[in-house]
């Protein structure tokens, strides 16, 4: 394998491994007074572990007040009161359960109007480059080879755009949104610069679903046409996947 990878007999194994990773990053910060800087994403990988980490919080005490996030993307023209939108997703599966200040989240805005756009992503990527860059970034891979809404076409110098969905994942969209014809087109996401800036990498992946577009992640050529196989370059990112995601390794 081109990109390190542990593989775990079910994503209930994986998640708790994951979270423990970023829970012990996180409490060996506060421990000296430093922030830790989280790159978060949404859609079905990451719930599990977003819900051992508020177990963690409850029930061991982790504090999350030191904790700034900076999440992935959002559908672009989708409020942030709008059941699918990411922002909804956030704060219902994990931001309402901890002790995070509000100040310290940052999600793409989906409602910005066109000309606000550039100045918006330049500033996310500002703010994440102004606090050291990521320390952990959490990442899932899209059945189209996409990290965050970076879709194939997408190159390694991208920052954080206004972005088109790509077909495979309009159509993995669609149940979420009752149909395809109400799936947003477009979407902000962070680039895929400001993701291998990330000090720390985790990529979730589970099922047979995505065991396809894993296979070419990790031992195919790098390139726009698989952005996840950008993951090849970092020097500290680690693949986590149940035993049916690995099963075309
Ligand atoms: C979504 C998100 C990605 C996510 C991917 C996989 O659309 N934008 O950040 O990693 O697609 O989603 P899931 O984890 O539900 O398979």
């Amino acid at each position: 394998e081109k990109i390190p990878l542990r593989i775990f007999n079910d994503k209930e194994e994986g998640s708790v491994y994951i979270a423990n990773q970023i829970a012990a990053t996180i409490k060996a910060k506060n421990e000296l007074g430093q922030k830790t800087v989280l790159g978060l994403a949404t859609g079905s990988s990451p719930l599990r572990i977003y819900r051992e980490l508020i177990r963690i919080h409850q029930e061991e005490g982790l504090s999350f007040k030191n904790v700034v996030t900076f999440n992935l993307d959002e559908y672009y023209q989708v409020e942030p009161e709008n059941k699918e939108s990411y922002h909804y997703f956030m704060y219902e599966h994990f931001f309402n359960h901890i002790d995070i200040n509000p100040e310290n989240v940052h999600i793409p805005n989906g409602m910005l109007s066109p000309s606000e756009i550039d100045e918006f992503c330049q500033e996310y990527d500002r703010k994440i480059a102004a606090l050291g860059n990521i320390d952990i970034q959490l990442l899932g891979i899209g059945r189209s080879g996409h990290i965050g809404f970076n879709e194939p076409g997408a190159t390694d110098t991208t920052t954080t755009r206004l972005v088109k969905l790509n077909k495979i994942t309009i159509d993995d969209a669609a149940e979420a949104f009752d149909g395809e014809e109400h799936v947003p087109l477009r979407a902000i996401t962070m680039g895929v610069k400001p993701i291998l800036n990330a000090k720390k990498i985790f990529m979730a992946v589970w099922g047979e679903s995505k065991a396809e577009i894993l296979a070419k992640a990790i031992e195919g050529p790098v390139g726009s046409d698989v952005p996840a196989s950008y993951l090849q370059k970092h020097p500290d990112v680690l693949c986590i996947a149940d035993a049916p995601a690995a099963s075309k390794l």
